[in-house]
């Protein structure tokens, strides 16, 4: 049920709060202390013996993924590869003993993402699983797994099982580095800390929604969009894109910010909106000149910012803010405006936005 809701979107953009504390409740033990992933006790030996974890995935799960890679390197320190199922499976991959693949998968049912977790079954690799719906196919094809709880999702655009994948797969990476002596009980029970204050504050950004509008009224007949971000955020950039083209149907793309001047930058004109994604991290600075190279250009900078930033806020045309936060956890708060301003402008250019022309739910064909 919608609910007040106009569209399932905005509701399940607007339970997210609910969703993050739903999939990391019971996980999170009462002491706050340690996390526990019940569904993958039993093998958690080997993956921390792994030389290697490789993580498919299509679309927005692929995304997820790729905000795994990075934590996952940085803290637990194994490497990790992140590839689209529809080319994992049809290429001639090298996995080895002691690697895990693991497939991420809201539906559980994206027919590439499921092939591609058989074949690297039948290589003998651990499977894992991080699914949102229970029993579904690729749920049952894994070894071990963890769901996410974000309950039923309608939206044809993926919103809170994205964020929700990205709590299980930050959960899923603190565990893995503390199991593997790589982080401190305190780093530890401070980034547990971290993901607990996460609710609260997406429901701090979900209150600013007048002025997401209001950014939307601006550009929505904007023809093209370019988002940028690093680190952390450069997922989140890719998602913001995404989310954008598949329900305006704006042609947005996401790019890693360090590449805008491998070719990118020649986009950039009085025309074009470049939303770009910041937090205070150790890119900081690397983003203020990203953002000073667009407006030499006369492109339109929107900056998703922290509450404490103060010198990205004068330089960019519009503003979405954010409450601070460990870059670990940036992800799950950087994203929720972009999800935002992606449903404003489709609403205002009369898409339907819960159900996008030429997309369904689950792809269940290749
Ligand atoms: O159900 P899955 O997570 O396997 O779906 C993967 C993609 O089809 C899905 O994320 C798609 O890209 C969404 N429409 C994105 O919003």
């Amino acid at each position: 049920e919608k609910g007040d809701f106009e569209h399932y979107m905005l509701k399940e953009i607007f339970e997210q709060p609910k969703t993050i504390q739903d999939t990391y409740r019971g996980r999170i033990k009462a002491d706050q202390k340690e996390i526990v992933l019940g569904g993958l006790l039993d093998v958690f030996p080997k993956i921390v013996n792994a030389n290697r974890i490789i993580i498919i995935g299509c679309g927005t799960s692929w995304h997820a993924a790729l905000v795994a890679e990075y934590l996952i390197e940085e803290y637990a320190r194994i490497p990790v590869e992140v590839e689209y199922a529809s080319e994992f499976r049809y290429r001639k991959p090298i996995i080895n003993p002691g690697d895990v693949v693991m497939a991420i998968s809201q539906s559980g049912e994206t027919a590439d993402t499921l092939a591609a977790l058989k074949m690297a079954k039948a290589q003998g690799a651990l499977i894992l699983g991080i699914c949102n719906v229970v029993g579904s196919s690729i749920a049952r094809e894994t070894d071990a797994g963890v769901y996410t709880h974000a309950g039923t999702e309608i939206g044809v655009a993926s919103t809170k099982a994205f964020t929700a994948q990205v709590t299980v797969l930050t959960l899923f990476a603190f565990k893995l580095a503390k199991e593997r002596g790589k982080i401190s009980q305190e780093l530890y029970e401070q980034l547990i800390g971290e993901m607990l204050a996460i609710p609260d504050k997406v429901q701090t950004i979900l209150l600013s929604h007048p002025n997401i509008k209001k950014v939307a009224e601006k550009y929505k007949d904007a023809i093209n969009a370019l988002y940028l971000g690093r680190g952390y955020l450069f997922p989140v950039a890719l998602e913001g894109a995404l989310k954008l083209k598949e329900i305006s149907y704006m042609h947005a793309e996401g790019y890693a910010a360090g590449e805008m001047k491998h070719g990118p930058i020649a986009l950039v004109d009085d025309n074009l909106p470049v939303v770009v994604v910041s937090a205070k991290d150790s890119y900081y600075e690397k983003v203020v000149s990203n953002i000073q190279e667009v407006k030499a250009r006369k492109g339109n900078v929107i900056a998703v910012v922290t509450e404490d930033d103060n010198g990205l806020r004068n330089m960019a045309n519009d503003l979405f803010e954010v409450p601070e936060s460990h870059p670990a956890v940036a992800a799950l708060l950087a994203v929720v405006p972009l999800q935002l301003f992606a449903y404003y402008i489709a609403v205002m250019r009369g898409c339907n936005v819960d159900q996008p022309r030429n997309l369904a739910k689950s792809v269940t064909v290749e």
